[in-house]
């Protein structure tokens, strides 16, 4: 992907956390070609590593961790933060 074609778009990835996955290497490239990822993981550990990863590589804001039970869709643990006026447009469960 070239640099900068995702930009203004948002997406999201589940089982991004891992830290030799296919999740963190499709997170990086996306968010390396300027979209926002939501990353969503069951393994809180491993995603906010990750997830630093990734906002080095797209600049900050470009990740969003999420700890999330993919296959029930719910929460694991309650986001720590709101989602920035930067997510807008993006609807959070
Ligand atoms: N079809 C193919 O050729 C092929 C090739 C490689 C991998 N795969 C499959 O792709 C998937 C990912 O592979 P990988 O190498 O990135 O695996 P990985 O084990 O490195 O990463 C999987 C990630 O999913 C997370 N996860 C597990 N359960 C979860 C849940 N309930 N909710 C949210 N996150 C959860 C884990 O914490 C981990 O971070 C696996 O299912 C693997 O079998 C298929």
């Amino acid at each position: 992907m070239s640099e900068g074609v995702l930009r203004g778009k948002v997406a999201i990835v589940t089982g991004a956390g891992s830290p030799i996955g296919l999740g963190r290497a499709m997170s990086l490239a996306l968010a390396e070609a300027g979209a926002r990822v939501a990353m969503l993981d069951v393994n809180p550990e491993t995603l906010h590593t990750t997830a630093q990863e990734v906002m080095a590589a797209g600049g900050p804001g470009s990740a969003r961790p999420m700890v999330w039970d993919v296959p029930t869709m719910r929460a694991a643990r309650p986001p720590s933060t709101a989602p920035s006026p930067s997510w807008a447009g993006c609807t959070w469960w």
